[in-house]
């Protein structure tokens, strides 16, 4: 994406007194972010089931409520328990889960608090779960849209359904991530073949006497293309606040990034600086189309061209002021979700209201 958008600010001063390196969130861009696709998605007849292993926050869940979401995505039976003692109480589990005597204990008490679902993908996972689960957990089949990680294929997902219910479990509905709408140029068509392979889907559930109440899909690429043809639910997560991935796939702008980890230039050579925003606060993910391990904020044409734990090199280009050692920036990581699970605590920024600082509550519960 062509960059056109010249009041983004630059880094808050308010923060200078901190050690670097720490994540930032502006809440205005957050609100924004937020505001924007929830209103997209319910424009286009889809109800909002925001992922929330992006962020693993309390307070970011809570604007996303606030903001129409009908309820929660995660990604483990551990998340989940942390949102449900906060008092959410509708959550979707979108995992196979590998359920044991311990998992469904958990998922038995949290039956009793909040109205929970898991995904399956499987005659033979369902075939197991019975007597296994909770009743009251009910079932999503889970079908492979074309990204080829979990998932039956679609005109299976009757089958996998007829064997849960003959196993005196409920199946909700069916859903699909379609990851592959992580490559250029590729959302509309995957968000096409996603709502294909859910319409074959929903309609072997039928054709088992299964009425789906839910047919969920999407991925942050892919929810702009998003309708309600077929569909009646999108599970976005990184679109909260955007991460290097998403700017560079032309998903979000410049200045729709909401999350940023400020570092200092801890060495400087002529067109090189290095910052002390190593992989242990950025994460490590760099997908094939990556043009580094992450952007600069307010250096779009700069490039991580190098990361170590502690190190990220950064190549200038030519003709650009180099910042000089100490010199605060801000770096857009690649993947966000991974960058959040990294830190205790998030800053929060906000125009008009003193920084604070949020727990990322959920970190590390990957049980
Ligand atoms: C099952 C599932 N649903 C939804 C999402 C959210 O998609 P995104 O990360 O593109 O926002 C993910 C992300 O990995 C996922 O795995």
């Amino acid at each position: 994406m062509v960059d056109t958008h010249t009041q983004v600010a630059g880094p808050d001063l308010a923060l200078d007194h901190l050690p670097t390196p720490y994540l930032v969130v502006d809440h205005d861009v957050l609100s924004a972010n937020i505001t924007r696709l929830h209103r997209h998605l319910a424009g286009a007849g889809l109800a909002v089931r925001p992922h929330v292993k992006t962020h693993k926050v309390l307070e970011i869940a809570a604007l996303q409520v606030a903001a129409g979401a009908r309820g929660l995505t995660l990604a483990t039976v551990g998340e989940a328990e942390v949102f449900a003692d906060s008092g959410y109480a509708d959550l979707f589990i979108a995992y196979p889960l590998w359920v044991d005597e311990g998992r469904a204990q958990r998922l038995r008490q949290l039956a009793g608090t909040a109205r929970i679902a898991i995904g399956v993908d499987s005659v033979e996972a369902a075939e197991r779960l019975t007597g296994l689960l909770d009743p009251r957990v009910e079932l999503m089949v889970e079908v492979d849209s074309g990204h080829h990680r979990t998932g039956c294929r679609p005109g299976e997902a009757g089958a996998v359904a007829a064997a849960a219910r003959a196993g005196g479990l409920s199946v909700r509905g069916v859903f699909s991530f379609p990851g592959h709408s992580y490559a250029p140029d590729a959302a509309a068509g995957v968000a096409a073949q996603e709502e294909e392979a859910l319409r074959v889907a929903a309609e072997s559930l039928r054709a088992v006497g299964v009425l789906p109440e839910v047919i969920s899909g999407g991925s942050t690429p892919s929810a702009a293309e998003m309708g309600a043809g077929v569909l009646t639910e999108a599970r976005p997560g990184v679109y909260v606040v955007n991460d290097a991935q998403q700017w560079e796939l032309g998903r979000c702008a410049r200045e729709d990034v909401a999350l940023t980890a400020y570092g200092r230039v801890v060495s400087s050579r002529p067109g090189r600086v290095v910052l002390d925003t190593g992989s242990k606060v950025l994460g490590g993910d760099r997908a094939g189309y990556a043009t580094g391990y992450g952007r600069l904020l307010d250096h779009p044409e700069a490039r991580i061209v190098q990361l170590s734990e502690h190190h990220a090199v950064v190549d200038l280009p030519e003709g650009l002021h180099r910042p000089p050692l100490g010199a605060l920036l801000r770096v857009v990581p690649n993947h966000v979700c991974v960058a959040v699970n990294l830190v205790d605590h998030l800053r929060v920024v906000q125009r008009g209201h003193p920084p604070r600082t949020w727990s990322v509550a959920a970190r590390g519960a990957h049980t």
